[in-house]
């Protein structure tokens, strides 16, 4: 039955071995003729859930026997997974594509393709169908698994390929190029059904998807035996995971399943939606043996009014109680947050509840972002009066606020010992860095051997970003 429910949705066959065999042969015989394989180069832009797709995309590349282009200049294909969360994404990526004219007009041959957010947007691709007719192949985000049908189509009938797929389908078995050595991200689900107002994602991502508990375990499996250390589990709102699904699981239920692997590996989890976010989550933190006690809840604003406005489906006296039980039951849990700064219609009385906020939760980090339009959305036909002159202002006076915050909490480490995960080698010379559970930066002199193991560090000295210490 579990089968039967899935099946509209689950193509474990959805990459066509077809397409994936032409385009073998193709670059097969490109090599043998050119004495070299055919590169491609590939950029996502945006969340981790896009590099997470990015990282499929990278995969199905390699299937069809591209190489690696550290260029666009020295590639045959390039590939842009785009973002459209704000409109600054969004022509940071046009620019990107604007750039590759003169590369394509000095290599004719040069396939272009566009992909992922942007992409899936009418409007967009009717731009790049009219105004960049260099760009070869587009799609969105739901057709991640066609790339070789797509590259193959254009291919075989030399014409541009725009191919039009709702978001909403899981694909098994694409594989993932997975670049970091440590971290190892996991979607388990895609998609979004909250619809706040501001946000483009449900339109681009499509409805709320959630992929099955038993093909998340084993790849959790696999990943931890394969000896990554870090396992980022990914979602638009993950505390809604297993909604449609037959089997009886949810977000909880599947963290303490995999919490139960053995192992030496952290879990980490995002995005939670406060109004999904569950007093049992919070226990299965504090009781679990790999989840980091640490929780990105975005609040989007800190006054009702405009959380109202949002859709949001909280207000900050319930936001607040999480907070506090999640503390009361894991004294160092520690807190990150996404603010959107000049929402239409934000007066300064409502931007200072988002001050007040702030100082009341004292976040470890913030991602605070200016409103930006985009259309199609509820919020894209509400009255703005603010100066975007004024909205920056705010913003900085939000930035200033969290600052001082962050340097205040780094300083309470100093003499402390905690314990870091190495992921990456440091800003400085000789340094490495890694994070604690609670997900702040630490950086240590040692050498890059270290990188990927687990280590106590005694912490000698505060930054307002980061903290500075030496191995214990
Ligand atoms: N303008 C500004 N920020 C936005 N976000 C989403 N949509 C918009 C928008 N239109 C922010 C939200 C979300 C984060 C990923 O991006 O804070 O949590
Ligand atoms: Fe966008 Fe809201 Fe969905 Fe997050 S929960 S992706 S902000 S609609």
């Amino acid at each position: 039955m579990a089968d039967l429910v899935q099946q509209w949705k689950t193509l474990s066959d959805g990459v066509s071995a077809g397409d994936l065999a032409y385009l073998r042969a193709a670059n097969e015989a490109f090599a043998r003729e050119n004495g070299r394989a055919r590169r491609a180069y590939s950029h996502s832009f945006g969340c981790a859930q896009n590099v997470s797709d990015g990282e499929k995309l990278n995969a199905l590349l390699r299937r069809m026997g591209y190489e690696c282009a550290e260029t666009p200049e020295t590639a045959d294909l390039v590939l842009f997974n785009t973002c459209a969360v704000r409109e600054s994404a969004e022509d940071r990526v046009f620019g990107h594509i604007g750039a590759l004219k003169p590369i394509k007009a000095a290599n004719p041959q040069l396939l272009i393709v566009v992909c992922g957010c942007m992409a899936q947007r009418p409007e967009v691709a009717e731009k790049l169908k009219k105004s960049y007719p260099y760009v070869d192949i587009v799609f969105g985000t739901g057709a991640v698994h066609r790339l070789p049908t797509l590259i193959a189509e254009r291919l075989r009938h030399r014409r541009r390929v725009f191919w039009d797929e709702p978001a909403g389908t899981i694909v098994e078995g694409i594989g993932q190029e997975r670049t970091d050595p440590v971290r190892a991200s996991i979607a388990i689900m895609q998609g979004c059904n909250n619809y706040c107002t501001y946000c483009i994602v449900p339109y681009v991502r499509g409805r709320e998807i959630s992929r099955r508990p038993q093909d998340v375990v084993r790849e959790a499996k696999e990943l931890i035996g394969q000896g990554y250390r870090e396992l980022l589990l990914l979602g638009q709102n993950v505390n809604s995971y297993g909604k449609g699904l037959e089997e009886p699981v949810n977000f909880t239920s599947l963290l303490r399943e995999i919490d139960a692997i053995e192992g030496e590996y952290r879990i980490r989890f995002m995005t939670s939606h406060p109004k999904d976010c569950t007093h049992e989550l919070i226990d299965a933190i504090a009781v679990g043996r790999h989840i980091c006690r640490h929780i990105h809840l975005p609040v989007q604003s800190g006054s009702d009014g405009i959380l109202r406005r949002m859709n949001r489906h909280y207000t900050i006296e319930q936001y607040l109680e999480l907070i506090d039980y999640a503390r009361s039951v894991m004294p160092d849990v520690t807190f990150s947050s996404d603010i959107i700064v000049g929402f239409p219609g934000e007066t300064r009385a409502d931007f200072e509840q988002t001050l007040e906020l702030v100082k009341r939760v004292r976040y470890n980090a913030l991602f605070t972002f200016i409103y930006s339009k985009r259309s199609g959305t509820p919020a894209a036909v509400m009255e703005d009066p603010v100066s975007d002159r004024e909205k920056s202002a705010w913003f900085r006076e939000l930035l200033a606020v969290q600052t001082e915050i962050c340097t205040e909490l780094n300083r309470e480490f100093v003499g402390k010992t905690v314990r870091v995960l190495f992921d990456s080698t440091g800003k400085a010379p000789g340094m490495i860095a890694g994070r604690t559970a609670g997900n702040i930066i630490v950086e240590v002199p040692a050498g890059t051997g270290r990188i990927g193991t687990f280590a106590d560090v005694r912490i000698t000295k505060a930054m307002n970003w980061a903290m500075a210490g030496e191995l214990a």
